[in-house]
């Protein structure tokens, strides 16, 4: 069986909910924020696919930080567009610490849940996402969580590794998110 062959046949098997493929099919709050207040990129280290996510910070009464606006663009599969579009409408409107606790699986299990072999997909939006606050916060010379340090630090040493392995297709997915 040929490679291109057994890729259409597994594309067939993959079996999505109803609520990833509407979240596929219209996703939540695409496109990118002019003047955003952080932008987390990131890409899977298991198939070199990339995202970005935008978000812009407000207050909420109470004084504390809170994504008022968040949008993202993902050059990825179902499952990777699904689930970056589920995590900015959990997020929107939410504090930032409140926001950080959101977990993949929590994301995995709002869409009734993703075929095992594309579990690695929701890595990308919770990754963003971080990112972006971390962004938010450097900028601000705010303090930065621990956890949250923790994770930049995983999602740099990936990247690296990402962008080594991924070369070619990384430079592809930049252009076309840069229009070229
Ligand atoms: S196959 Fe790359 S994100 Fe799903």
């Amino acid at each position: 069986m040929s490679k291109a062959t057994g890729d259409a046949r597994l594309f067939y098997f993959i079996m999505y909910t109803k609520k990833v493929i509407d979240f596929f099919r219209n996703p939540k709050n695409y496109g990118k924020i002019k003047n955003p207040d952080g932008v987390g990129k990131v890409g899977n280290v298991v198939c070199g696919d990339v995202m970005w996510l935008y978000i812009k910070v407000g207050k909420n009464k109470q004084g504390q930080d809170l994504i008022k606006e968040v949008k993202f663009e993902t050059f990825g599969c179902v499952a990777a567009i699904a689930t970056s579009s589920k995590i900015t409408q959990l997020a929107k409107g939410k504090t930032l610490k409140k926001v950080l606790t959101i977990s993949k699986d929590a994301i995995v299990k709002s869409l009734g849940g993703l075929p095992p072999i594309k579990l690695h997909c929701s890595v990308l939006a919770v990754d963003a996402l971080s990112e972006a606050i971390f962004a938010y916060l450097s900028k601000n010379k705010r303090k930065i969580p621990a956890e949250l340090q923790k994770r930049h630090e995983r999602i740099r040493q990936e990247r690296k590794i990402i962008e080594e392995k991924y070369k070619d297709w990384i430079k592809t997915e930049e252009q076309m998110h840069n229009g070229e």
